[in-house]
């Protein structure tokens, strides 16, 4: 059964501006893929279609590719991820990811660099929260002094951080034990460097916190059955132009809005 969402009714595409000709940059991310069972081929069909139109600089995949760790599972998501026709696909893994020594193959079928200068103004840095068997995250002591460290070099850019877990608990998601473990080091350390965004998955549930010039903006899954709370599959956009990041959320096959009127205009779907 299909949820009907009064609030999909307020926005129309082609209201949102088109910030297309002064734009610096384009990002897509996309998380929580759980190629496996619960997968929907369907969706990811019609989510690489509406991504290649779209023709971003850069995708990236906030983890939990597979939904086991299992080698025949990497094989297909390798295969799938072909089909987008963008330049540069960042990707991290998830706790699924991990599961059954899936952290071995993870190196393997998607290497990845954890500093990615996209271009003389913005800087993608990822973060590995995911660690073997578990399903908590942690950023761990030596990895978040190394992102502060980091962070220092590139003061004058855009600087978005990457990761898995969830930074901040966000609501729809029950009694949560599964932030990163130490989020609280984490938060100081991307506030002090002036991180302007962090981009997390691993919830299903799309949400924004924004704290002072920071916003945390948290991915729905694109293509698993799992959704939690927002009962569409969904990825985002993030358009940055002149030093600033538009964040949108996009339901597969359906609306693009801003990820922050889902904030404002937060309603329990289940309830309309
Ligand atoms: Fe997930
Ligand atoms: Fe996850």
């Amino acid at each position: 059964m299909k949820l009907k969402c009064s609030l999909y009714d307020f926005y129309r595409d082609d209201l949102i501006p088109n910030l297309k000709n002064n734009t610096q940059m384009q990002i897509v991310q996309i998380s929580d893929l759980h190629v496996g069972s619960q997968f929907l081929q369907e969706k990811f069909d019609i989510l690489v279609d509406e991504v290649n139109k779209l023709n971003p600089d850069v995708i990236i995949i906030t983890g939990d590719l597979t939904n086991e760790g299992l080698m025949k599972e990497y094989e297909q998501c390798t295969s799938f991820l072909r089909k987008f026709n963008t330049k540069k696909i960042i990707t991290i893994s998830g706790n699924h990811d991990y599961r059954n020594t899936g952290y071995l193959l993870f190196k393997k079928f998607f290497p990845f660099e954890t500093v990615n200068e996209l271009s003389d103004d913005v800087v993608l840095v990822t973060v590995g929260t995911a660690r073997p068997d578990r399903n908590e995250g942690e950023v761990g002591y030596r990895q978040n002094l190394w992102l502060e460290r980091t962070m220092k070099k590139y003061k004058d850019k855009v600087k978005i951080v990457a990761m898995h877990h969830h930074l901040i608990a966000i609501p729809d998601t029950g009694s949560d034990q599964l932030t990163v473990v130490d989020a609280g080091d984490v938060l100081r350390t991307v506030l002090n460097s002036k991180v302007d965004v962090v981009l997390c998955g691993h919830k299903h549930r799309p949400w924004a916190w924004t704290f002072g010039a920071l916003t945390v903006v948290n991915a729905g899954t694109a293509t698993s059955e799992r959704v939690r709370g927002f009962f569409e599959n969904t990825y985002n956009i993030l358009t940055i132009a002149n030093k600033t990041v538009q964040v949108d959320l996009k339901i597969v096959g359906g609306k693009r809005l801003p990820i922050e009127d889902i904030v404002n205009n937060y309603s329990q779907f289940g309830d309309v």
